[in-house]
């Protein structure tokens, strides 16, 4: 990682700031924190709460280790994680992720972010995602594809049928047309057991 190319950039306020990167800007404000990256205007982390009230999964979705998940264009979001430790390595297999973000330079950017003088709120937010950039970067907790969807589509590891297929606000980068979108959803999940 080279770290020279990594810098503070002073914002206008307290505890006003951006770690930038070519590839990665992070954006620290009073009370939060917001990304983008060289692959996506805006990197979101949307809680399982968030997932559950818009329909992204189940209403009343348990973690079931028997459930093979594939989310598209994860993010920064707490569902993976949120699976990863609630079966704590009891589930069958690993679940996979297919997002280009750059989640190295994500920890990166986040450790240094911690170095400067910020909010308790920023702070704790801060120390939230990076457990999770940390979980998504873990090849022991999950299957990460660093790639873009259209990249992979044909890819062996896209040949296992799923159980649930994630997707919350990412296939729209992907410059698959919605419909098409939606019929690769559907031909990923393997049981129609969770219709999203
Ligand atoms: C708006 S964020 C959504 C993150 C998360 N799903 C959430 O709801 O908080 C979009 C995510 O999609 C990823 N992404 C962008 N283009 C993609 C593509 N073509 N294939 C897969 N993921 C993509 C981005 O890197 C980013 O992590």
């Amino acid at each position: 990682m080279n770290h020279s190319a990594m810098t503070i950039v002073p914002g206008g306020g307290p505890h006003e700031f951006t770690v930038a990167h070519p590839d990665l800007k992070v954006e620290c404000y009073g009370y939060g924190v917001s990304f983008s990256s060289s692959t996506c205007p805006i990197i979101t982390c949307h809680s399982v709460q968030y997932y559950k009230s818009h329909g992204v999964i189940p209403r009343g979705y348990k973690p079931n280790r028997d459930n093979r998940i594939l989310e598209i264009g994860a993010g920064l979001a707490e569902f993976v994680p949120w699976i990863v430790q609630n079966l704590r390595g009891s589930s069958r297999e690993r679940p996979v992720v297919i997002d280009p973000l750059n989640y190295s330079l994500v920890i990166n950017s986040l450790e240094l972010a911690l170095r400067q003088v910020i909010s308790e709120e920023a702070q704790t937010l801060i120390m939230r995602l990076l457990d999770r950039a940390k979980i998504y970067s873990d090849p022991s907790k999950v299957n990460l594809i660093s790639a873009r969807l259209e990249e992979v589509l044909d890819a062996t590891e896209l040949q296992n049928q799923y159980d649930l297929v994630v997707d919350c606000q990412a296939g729209f980068y992907s410059g698959i047309e919605s419909s098409e979108l939606m019929r690769l959803k559907e031909s990923l999940k393997r049981r129609k057991k969770f219709f999203i």
